[in-house]
């Protein structure tokens, strides 16, 4: 079963998930961090690069790999996901640009592309720790309903539900792209570590569906269910509709011991 970490808020939450991928940083400096976008992580990344000075923990050897990329958006653009992986974790991270590697957008719709990140995540070793939000639909990367749990890194279509959640990014829902490359499902299983966040109550049904119902295709975010390490860090709003909130919640208050990777502070 997963590891599940119930905060009253996100921020909360966010600091605990920051020192549980520095645990796994500090364990194996040259690490290759699975980065995800959205507004999910933001405060986690600002925390990461606090405790990280706090703590004198060396991120320069960290390698980032995007979860995805929008299909059709150049680098710069200020949409893309490289453009806000670059702004929000690599410069608060204060890594090296170069360090960070995204899907080509721009390549078009060809099956290379995909296969291209695949050598590339192979070829550096695999990914150590892989970051994860959750869409209100369920998904994680952009791999929406339906998309198979053994799915690699491709060409997905968007939802509808999931354009219209991202169409505050863009000056209209008709700019938001329809297709993206994504790591695929089973991709996101190979990585040694999974960290998942999710905060809201618009959240709340994904995750009852991720962590506690059957693991389908319909909803991307149960395959997590299928990976041996996973820690999820959820707030208040995001956990009310699971089932098993009370016994995770004085699980994780009751512990015996502090988990070895929390912070002294
Ligand atoms: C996106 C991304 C996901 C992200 C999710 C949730 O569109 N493709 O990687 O986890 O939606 O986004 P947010 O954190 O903004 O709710």
């Amino acid at each position: 079963m997963a590891e599940i970490v119930i905060l009253e808020s996100s921020e909360e939450a966010s600091a605990l998930a920051a020192q549980r991928i520095l645990h796994h940083i500090r364990a194996k400096p040259g690490h290759n961090l699975g980065v995800a976008t959205g507004a999910t992580p933001l405060s986690l990344y600002r925390q990461m690069a606090s405790y990280a000075r706090e703590y004198g923990i060396r991120i320069d050897g960290v390698t980032a790999f995007a979860l995805d990329e929008y299909l059709g958006l150049a680098p710069g653009s200020p949409h893309s996901f490289h453009h806000a992986l670059l702004e929000h974790f690599v410069k608060v991270m204060g890594l090296d640009p170069a360090r960070l590697r995204v899907p080509n957008g721009v390549a078009g719709a060809s099956g290379e592309v995909g296969a291209e990140f695949e050598q590339e995540i192979r070829g550096a070793g695999g990914i150590d720790c892989q970051i994860l939000g959750i869409g209100s639909n369920g998904h994680i990367g952009f791999n929406e309903p339906g998309s198979s749990l053994a799915s690699r890194t491709r060409v997905t279509m968007l939802a509808e539900e999931t354009r219209r959640d991202n169409s505050s990014h863009f000056s209209c829902l008709k700019d938001v792209p329809r297709y993206s490359i994504s790591q695929g499902i089973g991709t996101i299983l190979e990585a040694r570590h999974l960290v998942l966040l999710a905060f809201g109550s618009r959240k709340a049904r994904a995750v009852a569906a991720a962590l506690e119902g059957p693991v389908t295709a319909s909803c991307p975010g149960s395959a997590i269910q299928l990976h041996p390490s996973v820690t999820v860090f959820l707030d208040r709003d995001s956990s009310r509709s699971l089932s098993g909130l009370d016994y995770y919640t004085q699980s994780w208050q009751n512990q015996p011991e502090s988990p070895s990777w929390r912070f002294a502070r």
